[in-house]
């Protein structure tokens, strides 16, 4: 697997990076041509000239410096290095790092690199425990997933600070393995599927500054959009206003209402295969939009918001499926089960998302989810507390499920 391609390693500071000296000489055995760009932090941990000597190319570490040995210039080396890579892994990731990336800072050769970087990123997050477990890491760790990067898990144990706990460098071959596993697509296992995920809230216009709302932040669908797309689908995120970046390989399309929403959906899923409606749709729009702001009277009369019910649009499509895999999201706070198999039946859909806003660590703007699953038989998979890019993986299992049943 591994023959011939092309592995870019990056190497940051931590005392971890004489581990990575064993992953590339097991690189070079496997057949990999390897190349090695280091931070300055990293290169006192190891020498360049170590790396140098096991990978066979000189080892970069300097931005400015002018390399005569490949012939490429201070201007287009960081260029030329990120397109030649087929994979780019960065082991041992510094918490520093794994911040500047999160950030789009490129202040060093190798977060330069990682910007530039079209191939697959893998990150081997690798620090003090409490650095890891820091909710600052934490955080930017999903934001890099949920931007498309792959992250391997630290391992626990004794750590260099002699504190126990998460942090380790994982073995030379779970690291080449999972590299493995990237580079072979065998975790692209949705490619060329074509699936349409919905995203964010609606906003229903009362007068050209206000609105009708709701709470949803839109990361469960972006965290959705945003695995499928890694897992080779081709994804089309339509979203309600969220302040959320567009993840990589995802087309998206914004919507305001509901109105515009259900439009969109009608016209994009005629190409689909599947429909996940994470959003949380307006059922009530004012009747009329007042064209001018609504003023405040002066004898304090009530202004009276007249209301009617939007389209639903997975019951539209629900009517006729075509083939189409339909996957809904009920958000509950009493009843849950019953109200959610109520939607599943109502709807015509082939798995409903049941979140509980009773549940801690479940609901708007958090980062994790708690959900559970339930399919057309009405059989119920209560997930554990889990991130939402893993409630997002852990949903598309079931729709490749579904495609092949
Ligand atoms: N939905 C939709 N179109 C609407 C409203 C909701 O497609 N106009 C979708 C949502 O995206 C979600 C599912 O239907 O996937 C369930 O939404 P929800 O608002 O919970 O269900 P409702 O049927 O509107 O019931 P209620 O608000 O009374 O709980």
């Amino acid at each position: 697997m591994l023959k011939g391609k092309h592995i870019l390693v990056g190497v940051t500071g931590g005392i971890a990076a004489y581990k990575v000296c064993y992953l590339v000489r097991e690189l070079k055995k496997a057949g990999a041509d390897v190349r090695v760009v280091m931070t300055e932090a990293g290169a006192r941990f190891v020498t360049p000239l170590t790396f140098s000597a096991l990978s066979e190319h000189e080892t970069l570490v300097d931005l400015w410096a002018d390399d005569q040995a490949t012939g490429s210039s201070i201007r287009t080396r960081h260029i030329e290095l990120a397109l030649w890579a087929d994979l780019m892994v960065i082991a041992p990731a510094s918490a520093n790092t794994i911040a500047k990336l999160t950030g789009g800072l490129s202040d060093n050769l190798l977060t330069i690199i990682a910007l530039a970087c079209r191939a697959p990123i893998v990150l081997v997050p690798t620090m003090d425990a409490d650095m890891y477990l820091n909710p600052i890491t934490q955080k930017n760790l999903v934001a890099l997933q949920e931007r498309g990067y792959y992250v391997i898990a630290p391992e626990e144990g004794e750590l260099a600070s002699g504190l126990v706990g998460p942090g380790r460098l994982p073995e030379v071959e779970t690291v080449l393995q999972y590299i493995g596993k990237v580079l072979d697509g065998s975790d692209r296992d949705l490619v060329s599927r074509k699936i349409l995920v919905t995203a964010g809230p609606t906003y229903e216009a009362i007068d050209p500054v206000r609105f009708i709302g709701n709470r949803s932040s839109g990361k469960m669908g972006f965290a959705i959009a945003c695995a499928a797309a890694m897992r080779g689908a081709e994804v089309t995120l339509i979203s309600g206003p969220v302040h959320l970046e567009t993840p990589r390989h995802v087309r998206r399309i914004n919507v305001e209402s509901a109105h515009e929403m259900y439009e969109n959906v009608m016209t994009e899923a005629k190409e689909t295969e599947a429909i996940i409606m994470a959003a949380a749709v307006a059922d009530y729009t004012p009747a009329k939009t007042s064209p001018k702001k609504i003023k405040k009277t002066v004898s304090g009369e009530i202004p009276q918001v007249e209301l009617r019910t939007t389209v639903d649009i997975l019951h539209t499509l629900g009517k006729k499926k075509d083939g189409k895999k339909l996957i809904g999201f009920a958000l509950e706070t009493d009843d849950e089960f019953q109200h959610a198999l109520d939607k599943l039946k109502a709807k015509n859909l082939d798995l409903i998302i049941l979140n509980s806003l009773q549940d801690e660590g479940a609901g708007f703007g958090v980062e994790t989810n708690v959900v559970t699953i339930i399919d057309a038989a009405g059989h119920a998979e209560k997930l554990p507390k889990l991130s939402k890019f893993d409630v997002a993986h852990r949903i598309l299992d079931r729709v490749k499920h579904l495609f092949s049943s």
